[in-house]
């Protein structure tokens, strides 16, 4: 096993899997002497100040999907507001002596690993010359890191995504890995939506070598703060900001000839001193190690699961920008509120990937995740256990794995184009509570989710580089459940904290084939009044915006 990357990934997967009389190697306490900064900036850098660009996002919500802007030119506005509506702070919350920033994009226990780079061609009113930015979230800016030597091409940039694994594994230990690729997969919807506001295009670089995009973004730097606490590379991000012409050819390969000047800044330091967890460096290397991500498997068909007109329109008539830039987690639901069968629908079938719809035409490969749903108070759908499947090809595969006695009856209630399965009615508020790590937020709401991939068999097609791009189709879903459910007027939680193997167990999954990998929970929030909230910059304010 020691230089096997799919033995590697796959003991990291076992390793880190969460036991209802064990939990995952973590220290088990919050080392609160270490832990790290918020932000992380580059000492040195040029700041470039991004405007609020608030009326990019003024469109109907459900324009997030299928919206067909004419594309916008490339600016410093529309760089704004890309960010404003991706990875920007949302707000400042208070309670006590602490003040914590919240973000548009979600991330497990806040602690936000994701950090976003920008790679673009001459900016008017930003730069003459193709450059690469850092985006730091906490002044809505752009650090200027480096120039760039070689031209892109015309109306193409790219956003690299990378992680600092410390900021989570301080927390959260060894499966801190785990949460860093849901936040990448959040973050990667979250980007795709906002540049469709901006009628640009977004697909995921699936031949990108991770080792090319930490050169070209400089996180493969050993010095400052990348020292201390590595900030790898997880994904490269193709936008196309015009339309009419060819589509660019790049499939990521590309990116080595990219020749980058010198580089400004040095990254700041996060903590005084860290707690090792090597399991987490082994898995990212073992991930690494295997030759190019793929997966290029083509989408089904376009539209061929899902007209996307065929789905009832949202609760509330907010527009996109703001439901977007308002997203929070629940932190508790009220245990009594319930949602309609029509609204479940909805939200489901926005899960479902179609070619046409997004997010899910920035992701090349066919879905490899399904949810396993506890039904808890939908009206007109009795309690229980149900499936959505995601991708057609593996309802037998799924049906064979799962427990014998399942009913796999097609909800009459529900479209006939949504693959809603019954499996078995009961009351599943006690499972879904024990399952999520005894969480009474998996309980308490309408439904919640086990999202349930097709594991062993995409390993072994795929290879150890699809063990991250499981979890990011993950975070992509919860991401749609995330802002559906505030479209649909309540409020969603990603849960990362499970029992693996007991959510496997409620299921009858048996066998490796399909693995629980990220829990989502939606219903009506109950707020804790103790907490303030105050604007995300006072910049914004100071100019009125
Ligand atoms: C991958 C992931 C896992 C999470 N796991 C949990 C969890 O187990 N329990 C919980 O209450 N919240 C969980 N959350 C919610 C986060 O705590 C929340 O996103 C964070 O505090 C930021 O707040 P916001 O979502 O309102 O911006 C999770 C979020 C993500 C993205």
């Amino acid at each position: 096993m020691a230089d096997d990357p799919q033995a590697i990934v796959r003991h990291y997967h076992e390793a880190t899997k969460h036991h209802r009389h064990r939990y995952a190697p973590s220290l088990g306490y919050l080392d609160w002497a270490t832990q790290p900064h918020p932000f992380r900036r580059f000492e040195g850098a040029p700041l470039l100040e991004l405007p609020f660009s608030e009326s990019d996002g003024a469109v109907a919500f459900d324009a997030i999907y299928d919206g067909a802007a004419e594309p916008r030119p490339v600016g410093v506005d529309t760089i704004a507001g890309l960010f404003y509506f991706s990875m920007a702070l949302s707000a400042w919350k208070q309670h006590g002596g602490s003040r914590w920033a919240l973000r548009v994009n979600p991330s497990s226990g806040n602690l936000h690993p994701t950090e976003a780079y920008l790679v673009a061609g001459v900016v008017p009113g930003g730069s003459e010359g193709p450059a690469v930015f850092h985006y730091a979230p906490d002044v809505h800016g752009l650090e200027r890191r480096a120039e760039l030597d070689t031209p892109l091409p015309e109306g193409v940039m790219l956003i690299v995504l990378t992680s600092i694994h410390w900021r989570e594994a301080w927390k959260y230990g060894e499966r801190a890995y785990r949460y860093c690729q849901h936040d990448a997969g959040h973050a990667l919807a979250a980007i795709r939506l906002s540049a469709g506001l901006l009628g640009w295009s977004v697909r995921l670089l699936t031949a990108a070598s991770r080792g090319d995009l930490a050169a070209l973004v400089g996180v493969d730097r050993d010095d400052g703060g990348h020292h201390h606490e590595p900030e790898v590379a997880d994904m490269a991000l193709l936008l196309e900001t015009q339309r009419g012409g060819p589509p660019c050819p790049w499939d990521g390969e590309e990116i080595a000839s990219l020749v980058v000047g010198r580089f400004h800044g040095v990254a700041n330091r996060l903590s005084e001193a860290h707690h090792p967890w090597p399991i987490i460096d082994e898995v990212e290397r073992a991930v690494n190690a295997a030759a190019r991500p793929g997966g290029e498997a083509p989408m089904p068909g376009d539209g061929e699961l899902l007209p996307c007109g065929a789905i009832a329109p949202p609760s509330v008539t907010t527009d996109a920008g703001s439901l977007i830039r308002r997203r929070r987690s629940a932190v508790a639901m009220d245990g009594r509120t319930g949602m309609t069968a029509a609204t479940f629908f909805r939200m489901l079938a926005r899960t479902l990937p179609t070619a046409a719809c997004r997010p899910w035409d920035v992701v090349p490969w066919t879905p490899r995740v399904h949810l396993g749903l506890f039904v808890h108070r939908v009206e007109g759908l009795a309690p229980g256990l149900y499936a959505l499947v995601r991708n057609d090809e593996h309802v037998d595969a799924l049906r064979a794995s799962m427990h014998e006695n399942f009913a796999w009856c097609q909800v009459p209630a529900a479209p006939a184009w949504l693959p809603c399965y019954l499996l078995a009615e009961m009351d599943t508020r006690d499972p879904a509570r024990t399952a999520s790590c005894h969480q009474d937020i998996a309980a308490d709401g309408a439904f919640s989710v086990g999202m349930l991939a097709w594991f062993d068999p995409a390993l072994n097609t795929w290879g150890p580089a699809c063990y991250p791009q499981l979890f990011w189709e993950t975070g992509a879903i919860g991401q749609v459940l995330y802002l559906e459910a505030e479209a649909a007027g309540v409020r969603a939680t990603g849960i990362g904290c499970f029992f693996d193997d007991a959510v496997h167990e409620i299921f009858g999954l048996h066998g490796r084939s399909f693995q629980s990998l990220y829990h989502f929970t939606v219903g009506r929030p109950v707020d804790d009044t103790r907490i303030t909230t105050l604007p995300a910059y006072e910049r914004a304010d100071r100019t009125g915006r």
